[in-house]
């Protein structure tokens, strides 16, 4: 398979597998299977697929290959990025700052942190779900250990002014961390931040492989038992096949994002366009302007999620929702909670690499009837 399957529009879950990782993965399955810590010809081997697929991951963000380690997925990066950095300056204090819309990897931490006797500050978004830096800034203390803020919302694809609140914490002399796992491979993450956090399964690499950037000159200590793998950062003996297959897969994703980019993102911009002429009582949510290319959501008033969800995917398409009662939650999304917008019939459209523009206008032509079948269903006969 050369590109998704029509219809597959999640790939703010996951990206299907890139062709390039698929054929990194089964070259390295059989040439970097060995222990790449031992010292004879296949463990060097091994070693060699790992340190190339470091340096590959290093250079194209932008950093040393000795600050960049392989983690079992995004998630375990951010653990470790959070509490790590916490661990590491709890002599500065055990303030912590958060966004109100970061991922749940990020705030299962803070709350971790909380139990363990930690402070957390959340702070807000506007209605687009965008920090406001002056407001991020305000909420740095002297005792605080470390920042948190994402690169860009994995809900609602607003993207966060990491430039600005990069700037804030440097002269605060606090590290800051980047959650990017959902901007990696697509758009380029502004410098300036500590210690920052990726995923492999997000650009076409496979799951279950995530990415620890910690720049030099950081203080990080690992929450964790010692284990010498990974630089003493991450335990556990390392997946090499996977990490070769998910640095091919960046290299070969990151290349074709330069043209594929601004084409999703102009798909993305006439469903944006579309939908309030032919959907009635629907708001289309997120940053218009400073966004992910290929992330757009929308919620629909008078309508289940969950009812909308199996309805678009009776009629071929993969989409996701932050409304109740979907993903085995009874909340509505904490991001739409924090926006304070509709969280009703919400559906998140994202779209994978190569996605063909007439399976949009599939998607925009099906909608409106869809809505219309499920709120006469439900009573409603204006709509
Ligand atoms: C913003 C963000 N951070 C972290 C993660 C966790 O990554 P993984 O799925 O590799 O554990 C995700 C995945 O959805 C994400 O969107």
């Amino acid at each position: 398979m050369t590109s998704a399957p029509g219809g597959y529009f999640d790939a703010a879950s996951t990206e299907p597998l890139h062709p390039a990782a698929r054929t990194a993965l089964l070259e390295a399955l059989d040439g970097g299977w060995a222990d790449p810590a031992r010292l004879y010809g296949s463990a060097r081997r091994a070693r060699m697929l790992l340190d190339a697929a470091r340096a590959e991951v290093a250079d194209v963000l932008g950093v040393r290959p000795d600050e960049v380690f392989f983690t079992s997925s995004g998630t375990q990066a951010v653990h470790l990025a959070v509490l790590g950095g916490l661990r590491a300056r709890r002599r500065a204090g055990r303030h912590l700052v958060v966004t109100q819309v970061e991922h749940s990897s990020v705030l299962h931490a803070a709350e971790l942190h909380e139990r363990d006797g930690g402070e957390v500050t959340r702070v807000g978004v506007d209605g687009h779900g965008r920090v406001d830096p002056a407001e991020f800034a305000a909420a740095l203390r002297p005792d605080t250990a470390l920042a948190c803020l994402q690169s860009a919302n994995h809900e609602v694809g607003t993207v966060q002014p990491v430039a600005e609140v990069a700037e804030a914490c440097r002269a605060a002399r606090i590290p800051l961390f980047v959650d990017a796992a959902q901007s990696v491979g697509r758009t380029d993450v502004p410098g300036g931040w500590s210690t920052l956090a990726a995923s492999a399964h997000k650009w076409g690499g496979p799951a279950g492989v995530g990415v620890l950037v910690i720049r030099k000159n950081t203080r990080w200590r690992s929450p964790l038992p010692d284990d010498e793998r990974e630089g003493r950062r991450v335990p556990g003996f390392e997946n090499v096949p996977a990490a070769a297959a998910a640095a091919a897969a960046l290299r070969a994703f990151r290349a074709e994002m330069a043209a594929d980019g601004p084409r999703l993102s102009a798909l993305v911009d006439r469903i944006r366009r579309t939908l309030p002429e032919t959907v009635p009582d629907v708001q289309v949510v997120g940053d218009p302007v400073r966004r992910l290319p290929h992330i757009v959501t929308f919620s629909c008033l008078y309508v289940e999620g969950e009812a909308l969800l199996t309805e678009l995917d009776r009629l071929g398409f993969a989409v996701s929702s932050g409304s109740s009662c979907t993903a085995d939650t009874l909340r509505p999304s904490h991001v739409l909670e924090a926006m304070r917008v509709i969280t009703h019939g919400n559906v998140r459209v994202s779209l994978p690499r190569g996605v063909q523009s007439t399976e949009v206008d599939r998607f925009l032509a099906v909608l409106p009837d869809a809505v219309s079948r499920l709120r006469r269903g439900a009573g409603m006969t204006t709509a």
